[in-house]
């Protein structure tokens, strides 16, 4: 009865290993090509070993990805990069500062903006997306919540990139991140969940029994903005890839 293909993996390493090398399959196409490669990307506990997987590949198996142009999914609001729990900070010292990626092909929303500037930001990095051809792989976490990016319940189909408020769930999961709820930013810019489905290739990772729960809602629940990872469903080319834990609960 599941409405989105998933995979299930023995381990999470076993996931993060596979889908790198999907990654650095298509990164290496499109260098043959003379093309760049567009990777929309994500933060949190989810995607560390895929990336670190990506940087044994650049320094051990000689890829490059040069050619690669990322856009990440959110940043708190507010927050400065070099804040420890910055996103930026966070896409540095886990990829972007140990592997070839061009520093001016490098797009995070941006948590210094004073709030009167957020509109127009936001517009331009949805324009960006577009004039640079589009997301080619998508790689998400799903929070508790349901949320994609920071897209809470609540968010529709046709969401962009915006302010947005976090949900009381999400910041009791980044209260430990924050040494206490009270220092969790309270907003954070995300993409929408229209930005997320317009990318041509989505890969949802989810690790662990807290998941279980949200990844069956979101595989065989009804579509609804309650559970926004529902959205999901109707992109014509996303794959959930779990570990065992997560993929618990799937009927
Ligand atoms: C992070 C993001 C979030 C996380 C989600 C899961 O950029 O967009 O949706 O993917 O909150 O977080 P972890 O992986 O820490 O469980």
């Amino acid at each position: 009865k599941g409405k989105v293909p998933f995979r299930v993996y023995e381990d999470s390493k076993l996931v993060s290993l596979a889908v790198a090398s999907e990654i650095a399959d298509l990164v290496r196409q499109r260098a043959a090509e003379g093309k760049h490669c567009v990777l929309g990307l994500a933060t949190g506990s989810t995607p560390v070993n895929v990336y670190a997987e990506l940087v044994r590949l650049h320094k051990e198996e000689g890829l490059s990805l040069a050619n690669v142009v990322t856009f990440n999914l959110d940043e708190y609001f507010p927050m400065q990069p070099d804040c420890l729990q910055s996103y930026v900070r966070f896409m540095n010292e886990h990829l972007f500062d140990l592997v070839d990626i061009p520093k001016e092909n490098i797009n995070i929303p941006d948590g210094t903006l004073d709030v009167e500037q957020v509109a127009d930001w936001c517009r331009n990095y949805e324009a960006k997306i577009e004039s640079l051809g589009g997301i080619d792989i998508q790689l998400l976490g799903i929070g508790r919540t349901g949320h994609i990016g920071f897209n809470e319940p609540g968010s529709g189909t046709e969401s962009q990139t915006r302010l947005i408020t976090l949900d009381r769930l999400t910041r009791i999961d980044a209260a430990s991140d924050f040494f206490g709820i009270e220092n969790v930013p309270r907003r954070a810019i995300t993409m929408g969940v229209g930005t997320i489905l317009k990318a041509r290739k989505i890969l949802l990772l989810a690790f662990g029994e807290n998941k279980a729960r949200v990844i069956r809602s979101s595989i065989e629940g009804e579509m609804t903005p309650t559970i926004p990872a529902t959205f999901l469903q109707q992109h014509p080319d996303t794959e959930f890839v779990l570990d065992q834990a997560a993929a618990a609960e799937l009927g």
